[in-house]
């Protein structure tokens, strides 16, 4: 039975799709394209539409039989949802409402959810466990934990059992070198660095150098896109065999400031990066490293890119080959 992949044209869904399809299941992409490429999805159909389209979503759970949902489709930058709170609420929560009611008419009743490390807030403890404290500083943190509040009671009341995977940072490209990350506009560091190195942008800006760090900058934990695609497949995989609902983190539990990503990135394209020191970013936490070990425990979840460098590599790769990203 069919897989219903929303946001599948999108960085991570794209990846995930991909890893769905190698494993010769079936999948049906569903995205807006606001975001997404049609170009990232190459074999599975897609059908553009928005999840706020109740219509769109009942003609498609009635043409196909579906037997989970992963569900990406959000919009996903920190620093916008502070500026327009309204649409993160109304994309993350109330479409992820749409969806749910749609499934629940349909019995549909297994979704993984693309849940993220900014539901934490600035962490208390490093390495993160799930059970740590949730203070999300931004609206897109907290529209991503009250839809985990909504899907708990949703299994609660109407047995809807689900997989919440809260991502940090995630990275890198598929090694094939088709598909990889193509944000517009672009806000994430590696890609930023690496279109630098492109002649594509001037310089990048080392957004604050005073938190309270060794170098002074930011500290994150980038996780391999495809390793966050193989945890997507043991999600469904267990929803399938009739796990309970769970949360996990997905991290390598291993923390590099901004400048060690930059020399990371100097050492493995052999480029001098033009980085100039700049202001605070608003929002970002000084720290966030994922304690990783209950999916690692439970699933068997295994990463198989967990070093900054090879993750840099398969990034540097696709930004070679499509320095202009994709064609649409
Ligand atoms: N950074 C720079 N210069 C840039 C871009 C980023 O110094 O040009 C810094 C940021 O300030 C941050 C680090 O590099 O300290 C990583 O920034 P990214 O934008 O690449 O990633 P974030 O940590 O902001 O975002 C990620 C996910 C979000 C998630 C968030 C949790 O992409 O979905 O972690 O805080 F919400």
């Amino acid at each position: 039975m069919p897989i219903l992949v929303t946001g599948g044209a999108g960085y991570i869904g794209s990846h995930t799709v991909r890893a769905l399809e190698k494993q010769g299941r079936e999948v049906i992409v569903v995205d807006n394209l606001s975001k997404g490429h049609r170009s990232a999805v190459k074999n599975s159909p897609l059908y553009v539409g928005d999840l706020g389209d109740r219509a769109f979503l009942e003609d498609l759970f009635k043409k196909y039989k579906i037997d989970a949902v992963i569900h990406f489709a959000a919009l996903s930058l920190v620093g916008e949802s502070v500026q327009h709170p309204d649409a993160y609420f109304k994309n993350n929560v109330g479409h992820a409402l749409t969806l749910l009611d749609v499934m629940c008419e349909n019995n549909v009743n297994k979704i993984v959810f693309s849940s993220t490390a900014a539901v934490y807030g600035e962490p208390e403890i490093v390495p993160i466990p799930e059970d740590h404290p949730k203070d999300p500083t931004s609206p897109y943190g907290e529209s991503k934990l009250f839809v985990e509040k909504i899907l708990n009671r949703y299994d609660q009341a109407y047995g809807i059992k689900y997989c919440s995977l809260r991502y940090f940072n995630a990275a890198g490209a598929d090694p094939k070198g088709d598909i990889g990350e193509d944000h517009s506009p672009e806000t994430h560091l590696i890609p930023i660095v690496l279109q630098t190195l492109l002649g594509k942008r001037d310089s990048v800006k080392i957004f604050g150098t005073d938190y309270p760090t060794p170098d002074g900058t930011c500290i994150r934990d980038y996780i391999h896109v495809n390793d966050l695609s193989d945890a997507h497949i043991l999600a469904v995989d267990a929803l399938e065999r009739g796990s309970e609902s769970k949360i996990y983190n997905l991290g390598n539990g291993k923390g590099f400031s901004v400048r060690e990503v930059i020399e990371t990135i100097e050492k493995v394209t052999g480029k001098m990066v033009p980085a100039e020191e700049s202001e605070r970013r608003p929002g970002d936490p000084a720290v966030l490293v994922a304690s990783s070990q209950k999916i690692i425990d439970e699933l068997g979840w295994k990463p198989q890119y967990p070093s900054l460098d090879d993750i840099i590599e398969t990034a540097w790769n696709w930004h070679k080959q499509f320095p202009n990203g994709f064609p649409d």
